[in-house]
C-alpha cells in the first residue's frame, strides 16, 4: 500500500484565499495550513498548480513539485506544530473538475456561473492540501473574483464579512477536503427553514422560471427533517443550500452545506413534469442529503470503503422518499432500476466487488461503478435492513454517528454498531457479500421427493467458478432456515411442505436478497398456475430471474416469448416494466428491415394493443398511479409496433400543442413519433433550436430522445456535426446523444464512426471525468453482432492499459461476446416462437 500523506503531516486548519478571474481565466491563491508534522519530510497534494513560494513558519524554504505523486514536497527542520504558507497560480479550465465555470444563456447573452467539484481528488487542483478523506480539518474560505453588481457567492458556511472585495466565510467544522465548495455568479434563490431551524435554500441561474425551484425546496426541507429524526442526530450546519449548475459532470455532489446538482436533477416545472421524473429528482436530493450525515459528518477512512458512503446513501434515498411521499411507491422504483442494474452487471466475470482496494487517483474514479457500488451496495444494505429491522438500524446508526462524528470510519465500524444494536453478527454475514464479486443462483429441485436447494455463482457468459459461497437470507414461504450457508440444503419432504404452506414454493420473497432463483420446471409450473395470486414485486422478480437465466443460456429465450402473453394484461407498472424489458431484448435477435422485424413488431402489437386502447395518450380521470406510470411503456411498444391509431393520436396531440407544452409524461414519445413518421428538415431544425434555447431540463432530455430517432441520414449527419459544439450539446449531455444515435439502426454507423474518429477529442474533453468509461459501457450495451464485436475489440482492446478504463474494456468485451453467442445460438428458436405467437 502506498504511503498516505497524512502519515507524515496532519493538517488542522486551512486559511484559503482564492482570487478567481473569469476573464483572464486564472486562479491565484494563498493557502495557509496549520498542522502537525510527524516526520521532517512532508508533502501536500497539488495538481496543475504553479507554486511560487512556500513558507514554513513564515520563512521561505526550498520545495519540489512531484507531478507523478501530485504533491509539493517539503523538508522541515523539525517535527511538531508547523504553519505552511503556499502561494500559487493555476489556469481556470472547463474540465468540470476543481474550480470551473459553467455556461448558460439568458436572453441571448452568454453568462458564467463558477462552481466547484472536488470529489474525488480535485481539491488539489484548487488549493494545496492533504487531499485524503481522513485528513479532516477546519477551513476558513476567503474568495475574491471579478465581481459585478447583481452577483452573489455561496459556500459551505454563511458569509461572515466582505472586506476590499474579498468575501470571508465562517469557519467550517472539521471536514474532508473533497467536501469543500463555493459558487458565484448571478443566481436566484428560494429559502425556507426546517422545524429545527436549519436554513434550506435552492439556487439556480436566472435562466429558469422561479417556480422550477419549488419542488426541490419542499423535498430538501422535509428530507432534512426526516433525517434528523431517523438518524437521531441534528443537522450540524446553519444552512443547507442546493445549487443547480449548468455544467456538471456527475449527477449531484454532497458538498457539506452546499450540495451541487445537474439542473435536470434539481429543477422541474411543477405544472408539467412526469411523475417518473419527480420521483427521480426526489431520490437525487434525498441521496445527497443522506450524505450530509453519512459521508460528511462521518466519512469513509479511505476510498476502498467508498461503498460505505454511496451504498448507504443509495439505500437511504428510497427509505426517506418512501417516508416523505408514500403514495409514490418508491421501493417499486428500486425494483425496476437498482435491482436489474446490479443483477446484470454483477453476473459478468471480472466485475469488481463492492469493497475494492484502490490507490491510484485515476483508479479511484473508476470504482464509482453505478451498478456495483450504488445498485448492488444498496441492495446489500436493503438485505441488512430486512435482517435487522428499522429499530435496530436506527439505534445502531445513532451510536455510529455519536462514535465517529467529525471523524472517519471503516465498514467494520458500521457492522459493529449495527451488530450491537441488533444482537446479530451482521459483519460476518456481510463480508462475504461485500468482498466477493458476483452473486449466487439458488436452484430449487425436488429429488426423490425431497425439496433441495443448491447455490452456485451465477454468470452470464464464461465465468470461472471459484466455489464461492454466500450466507443467503432465504426468505422462503415454506418452512426453512433463515440463512443458507452451505452449498446444499435439504428442506425435507416436498409434498408435506407444499401442503403445509398451501401455496407454491417461493424463495427470496420480496426480492430483498441479492440473488436469483432457478426453479425446476415442476416448481415453476406450480408458481405460474397461481400467477394471479402473486403480488407485483413477485411477478416482476419472476420475469427478471427468468430473463437473466435466459441470457445465461440456462433456459431458452424462446420459452420466454410464450410466457410474456400471460402478463400482458397486467395493470401494474412494474410488471410491465419487466415484461417490456424482455420484449425489447428480443430486438437483438432480429435483423432490421427484414421479415423477422415485421414479425417482432406484430408480436409487440399483440402484447400492447389492448393496453394502448385502454390507456391512450391523454391523462384520464380514472387514471391511477400505475396507469400514469406505465402509459409511456405501453405507448413506446405501440409505436414500435407501428400501431396506426396510436400514431395518428400522437400526431393529433402534437398538432394541438407547442412542443414544449406537450404533456410531459408522453412528450418524448409524441416527439419521436413526429420526427420518425412526420418529420421534415424544418421540424428537425426547429426542435434542435428548442434544445439549444430551452432551460427546462426534462424537455431537453425529451428532445434528445426524439431527435436521435430520426431515420434521415442527412439529419443524422447534421446531428453528428453538433456533437463537438458545446453551445448546442454540452459535454455533460453528449453521452445521451451518442447512445441515442448508436441505438438507432439508421444512426449506428455514423455514431460508431464518430466515436472512433474523435476518440482523442473525447478524451481531451471528458477524459479526466469519471463518466468517461461509460461511453464504452453504453456501446457494449447496444452491440450484439459478430461484425460489431470484431470492430469493438479492434478499437478498444489496444486501449486496455489506459488507467481507469482497464476493467471496463475487459468486461465490455465479454458483454458483447456473450450477446453475440446468445443471438447465434437462439435467433432461430426465438424467431420461430415469435412467429408462432403472432399466428395464434
Ligand atoms: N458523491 C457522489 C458524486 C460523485 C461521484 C463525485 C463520483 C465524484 C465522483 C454523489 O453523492 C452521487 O452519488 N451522485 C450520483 C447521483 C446520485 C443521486 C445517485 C451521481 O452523480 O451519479
Ligand atoms: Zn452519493
Amino acid at each position: 500500500m502506498a504511503k498516505r500523506l497524512l502519515a507524515s503531516f496532519v493538517p488542522e486548519h486551512y486559511d484559503l484565499l482564492i482570487d478567481i478571474n473569469r476573464k483572464a481565466k486564472t486562479i491565484k491563491g494563498t493557502t495557509t495550513i496549520v498542522g502537525k508534522a510527524k516526520e521532517t519530510e512532508i508533502a501536500v497534494n497539488q495538481k496543475f498548480l504553479q507554486v511560487s513560494q512556500v513558507l514554513v513558519d513564515g520563512q521561505p524554504v526550498p520545495f519540489e513539485l512531484n507531478q507523478a505523486r501530485e504533491t509539493i514536497e517539503i523538508k522541515l527542520a523539525k517535527q511538531g506544530p508547523v504553519t505552511l504558507t503556499i502561494d500559487y497560480q493555476a489556469p481556470l479550465t472547463d474540465t468540470m473538475m476543481g474550480i470551473y465555470p459553467s455556461y448558460y444563456d439568458v436572453a441571448g447573452e452568454r453568462k458564467q456561473l463558477v462552481g466547484t467539484q472536488f470529489e474525488t481528488t480535485f481539491a488539489r487542483q484548487a488549493f494545496p492540501c492533504v487531499d485524503e478523506p481522513a485528513a479532516k480539518a477546519t477551513f476558513s474560505l476567503a474568495i475574491k473574483f471579478d465581481e459585478h453588481p447583481g452577483e452573489t457567492i455561496i459556500a459551505n458556511m454563511p458569509e461572515d464579512h466582505v472586506t476590499n472585495g474579498v468575501h470571508y466565510f465562517q469557519e467550517t467544522v472539521k471536514m474532508s477536503t473533497y467536501l469543500v465548495a463555493f459558487a458565484f455568479g448571478e443566481m436566484q434563490k428560494k429559502l425556507t427553514t426546517t422545524k429545527s431551524g436549519v436554513q434550506v435554500g435552492v439556487f439556480a441561474t436566472k435562466a429558469h422560471q422561479a417556480k422550477e425551484l419549488d419542488f426541490a425546496l419542499d423535498i430538501a426541507k422535509r428530507a432534512i427533517e426526516f433525517y434528523e429524526d431517523f438518524y437521531q442526530t441534528k443537522y450540524p450546519l446553519p444552512h443547507s443550500w442546493q445549487l443547480a449548475l449548468p455544467d456538471f459532470s456527475a449527477g449531484a455532489m454532497e458538498n457539506w452545506g452546499l450540495v451541487t446538482y445537474r439542473e435536470a436533477y434539481l429543477l422541474l416545472d411543477p405544472d408539467n413534469t412526469a411523475l417518473d421524473t419527480k420521483r427521480v429528482v426526489a431520490t437525487v436530493i434525498t441521496h445527497e442529503l443522506a450524505h450530509q450525515w453519512f459521508g460528511d459528518l462521518v466519512t469513509m477512512n479511505w476510498w476502498d470503503d467508498l461503498w460505505l458512503n454511496e451504498s448507504f446513501a443509495n439505500m437511504m434515498e428510497y427509505l426517506s422518499v418512501d417516508a416523505l411521499q408514500p403514495d409514490w411507491h418508491i421501493w417499486e422504483l428500486f425494483q425496476t432500476s437498482e435491482a436489474p442494474m446490479a443483477l446484470q452487471r454483477d453476473a459478468t466475470d471480472g466485475v469488481q466487488s463492492v469493497h475494492v482496494d484502490v490507490e491510484d487517483p485515476r483508479e479511484i474514479d473508476a470504482i464509482f461503478d453505478g451498478a456495483i457500488v450504488y445498485a448492488k451496495g444498496s441492495r446489500l444494505l436493503v438485505m441488512v435492513r430486512s435482517l435487522i429491522g428499522d429499530d435496530a438500524l436506527r439505534a445502531g446508526l445513532k451510536n455510529y454517528f455519536a462514535a465517529h462524528q467529525y471523524g472517519n470510519a471503516k465498514g467494520d465500524d458500521l457492522w459493529q454498531a449495527l451488530g450491537e444494536a441488533s444482537g446479530m453478527n451482521i459483519g460476518a454475514i456481510m463480508k462475504a457479500w461485500l468482498n466477493q464479486p458476483g452473486y449466487p443462483v439458488v436452484e430449487a429441485k425436488v429429488v426423490d421427493g425431497y425439496l433441495t436447494l443448491h447455490q452456485k455463482q451465477f454468470f452470464i457468459g464464461d465465468g470461472q467458478d471459484q466455489n464461492r459461497l454466500w450466507p443467503i437470507p432465504l426468505n422462503a414461504n415454506f418452512k426453512a432456515p433463515k440463512l443458507m450457508e452451505k452449498a446444499d440444503l435439504d428442506l425435507g419432504d416436498y409434498q408435506s411442505l407444499r401442503q403445509a404452506a398451501g401455496k407454491p414454493l417461493r424463495l427470496n420473497d420480496g426480492n430483498n436478497s441479492h440473488l436469483i432463483v432457478k426453479y425446476a420446471p415442476e416448481l415453476l409450473d406450480d408458481i405460474l398456475d397461481h400467477l394471479n395470486e402473486l403480488d407485483h414485486i413477485t411477478q416482476l422478480q419472476l420475469l427478471q430471474d427468468l430473463r437473466l437465466l435466459a441470457e445465461a443460456h440456462q433456459i431458452s429465450y424462446a420459452d420466454l416469448v410464450g410466457l410474456l402473453g400471460k402478463f400482458k394484461a397486467s395493470q401494474s407498472a412494474i410488471v410491465n416494466d419487466a415484461l417490456y424489458r424482455i420484449a425489447s431484448k428480443l430486438r437483438d435477435f432480429i435483423v432490421p428491415n427484414t421479415p423477422s422485424e415485421t414479425n417482432l413488431k406484430q408480436y409487440f402489437a399483440t402484447l400492447s394493443a389492448d393496453q394502448t386502447k385502454r390507456l391512450g395518450w391523454k391523462k384520464q380521470i380514472n387514471d391511477d398511479f400505475d396507469a400514469e406510470l406505465m402509459r409511456p411503456t405501453i405507448l413506446s411498444a405501440a409505436l414500435y409496433a407501428e400501431d396506426s391509431a396510436a400514431i395518428a393520436a400522437a400526431h393529433a396531440l402534437f398538432k394541438q400543442h407547442s412542443a414544449a407544452k406537450l404533456p410531459a409524461d408522453v412528450r418524448a414519445l409524441v416527439l419521436q413519433n413526429e420526427v420518425v413518421n412526420f418529420g421534415s428538415g424544418e421540424l428537425f431544425d426547429q426542435l434542435l433550436t428548442d434544445y439549444q434555447q430551452t432551460s427546462d431540463p426534462s424537455y431537453k432530455q425529451d428532445l434528445c430522445f426524439a431527435l436521435t430517432k430520426t431515420k434521415d441520414t442527412t439529419l443524422i449527419g447534421k446531428l453528428i456535426d453538433r456533437f463537438e459544439d458545446a453551445k448546442t450539446i454540452k459535454p455533460q449531455d453528449l453521452r445521451a446523444w451518442y447512445r441515442g444515435l448508436l441505438a438507432n439502426p439508421a444512426g449506428q454507423q455514423a455514431a460508431w464512426d464518430w466515436i472512433r474518429d474523435e476518440w482523442d477529442w473525447l478524451d481531451a474533453t471528458v477524459g479526466g471525468d469519471m463518466e468517461f468509461a461509460t461511453f464504452i459501457t453504453v456501446t457494449s450495451a447496444i452491440f450484439h453482432t459478430p461484425a460489431r464485436l470484431a470492430e469493438f475489440k479492434a478499437f478498444f482492446e489496444p486501449k486496455v492499459n489506459t488507467p481507469g478504463l482497464t476493467r471496463e474494456i475487459q468486461m465490455d468485451v465479454k458483454v458483447v461476446e456473450t450477446k453475440v453467442a446468445l443471438v447465434q445460438a437462439e435467433a432461430q428458436a426465438v424467431n420461430e416462437a415469435v412467429t408462432r405467437m403472432i399466428s395464434k
